[in-house]
């Protein structure tokens, strides 16, 4: 009996994902706050929406009419990184290879990739280039999903899902051989590019006609991931998220929380990542574009959480960001260029201040500087509790304009129960000042 319970448990642990329980270097990465998010494959010629093979059920065949097209003339990474940093971004993350599986640097692993289509050339090394050059850090999103590899069994989210002959060839497919083509591909990516931030993967979607970590061999991957650039950021999606170390940043996708994400009850490392419309892919026809004011409010608002803004770009297949996307990217940089120290290094305020309706505190804690960001302009007084004896000095962060407070209101509205709340009364002008969100910056 006993011995029969001890294999029973070795069975069980053997079905286990065996990884170093390791994390990579999350200091420049909660420094940074700000990143932009690039995809970019042949979905870019549809252009509507980079699941379309899946959506409309295309076949392989029938979608080579991209491949054989796919001709981004306009290609100037060098621009593109310029629009990042202007923008205010740290960092960035491209799609090396998206779902459909079409890869944008030079793989020996496949033929599906850039060098191949009329564009003629590796398109992924000048990118990590041109941004190395303006100072960003380099992320890269890797498919685990791919639509193309002959090994990638037909599964519930398949283009071929409906088809039941590609269903069949299922029989012959070996996952293990696609998991060992991603290794093959990633060592690759992390080999011949020099030193890389951040690894996304996307995604896993384990269960009844899906994918696992046991079809990825998300184990394996990872180990080799880590031994390869042990202060890679690897992100939450490998289908290995209850394993110590299976993950560093948690990803909370186009929506916004509502508290500092935390994970079996402790905070952890996240970042959002969005989309300026509801596409990732370049969508010519789709028109819920967020403005500018949503944008810088998406990423205060997440700053005030300890998080980070993934936001992101589809360029046009001729190889440009399209003007809807230069004019959000400008408006944010506009704002940024006066107030980015409310941002970078920034996050959670100290408990015991409380940020006044229709704001959202962010907090530097190297400087101990507190930024109330006011999103509904208030008239001449704004009370914040919580404040009163802890501030030294305050500011406008864009003119370093002086603003001066009072612990009483002015007239005669003040009450003993006000007190109680340790408030301090900033004088403000009943002129909002002109800028997309205006900072009081606080000296403690
Ligand atoms: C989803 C989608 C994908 C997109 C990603 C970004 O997982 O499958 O198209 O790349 O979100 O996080």
């Amino acid at each position: 009996m006993a011995r029969k319970s001890v294999s029973k448990t070795a069975a069980t642990a053997a079905k286990k994902p065996s990884i170093p329980d390791a994390h990579g270097d999350f200091t420049w990465f909660n420094d940074a706050r700000f990143g932009m998010f690039i995809h970019w494959g042949l979905y870019a010629m549809p252009a509507r929406h980079e699941w379309v093979k899946h959506v409309e059920q295309i076949s392989t065949a029938d979608y080579a009419k991209y491949y054989t097209r796919f001709d981004p003339d306009l290609y100037d990474p060098k621009a593109w990184a310029k629009a990042a940093r202007e923008a205010g971004m740290k960092y960035f993350c491209i799609t090396t290879k998206h779902h459909e599986g079409f890869c944008l640097w030079d793989s020996k692993y496949t033929d599906y990739k850039a060098p191949n289509t009329p564009c003629g050339k590796d398109l992924l090394r000048p990118m990590v280039d041109a941004f190395r050059d303006e100072g960003l850090h380099v992320g890269f999103y890797y498919s685990l999903i791919d639509w193309h590899h002959e090994q990638f069994g037909v599964d519930r989210i398949h283009p071929m899902r409906g088809n039941a002959e590609e269903r069949k060839k299922n029989a012959k497919r070996d996952v293990s051989k696609y998991a060992q083509y991603m290794r093959d591909q990633v060592r690759e990516l992390l080999t011949q590019f020099g030193k890389i931030d951040y690894l996304f993967f996307d995604f896993s979607y384990p269960g009844e006609d899906g994918k696992g970590w046991q079809d990825y061999e998300s184990d394996k991957l990872l180990t080799m991931v880590r031994e390869l650039q042990p202060h890679i950021l690897v992100n939450d999606r490998l289908d290995l998220l209850d394993i110590p170390g299976g993950w560093d940043v948690k990803t909370p996708e186009q929506f916004m929380v509502r508290k500092p994400v935390t994970w079996k009850g402790k905070p952890v490392c996240w970042e959002t990542c969005q989309t300026f419309s509801g596409s990732w892919g370049y969508h010519r026809d789709e028109q819920t574009w967020k403005s500018v004011d949503q944008l810088l409010m998406m990423l205060i608002d997440t700053t005030s959480k300890n998080g980070n803004v993934l936001l992101n770009v589809g360029p046009t297949a001729r190889g440009e960001f399209d003007a809807r996307a230069m004019d959000r990217l400008s408006g944010m940089g506009a704002w940024m260029q006066k107030h980015s120290r409310s941002i970078y290094g920034c996050g959670v305020a100290p408990g015991g201040f409380k940020a006044p309706n229709g704001t959202r505190l962010t907090y530097n804690a190297k400087t101990k500087r507190i930024y109330m960001h006011i999103f509904d302009w208030p008239i001449g007084s704004m009370g914040l509790d919580g404040f009163a004896g802890k501030v030294k000095y305050a500011q406008f962060l864009h003119d370093a304009s002086e603003i001066r407070w009072s612990t009483q209101t002015h007239g005669h509205v003040g009450t003993d129960a006000e007190k109680d709340h340790n408030t301090i009364y900033l004088h403000l002008p009943v002129i909002r000042p002109n800028v997309a969100v205006p900072v009081v910056e606080m000296y403690l």
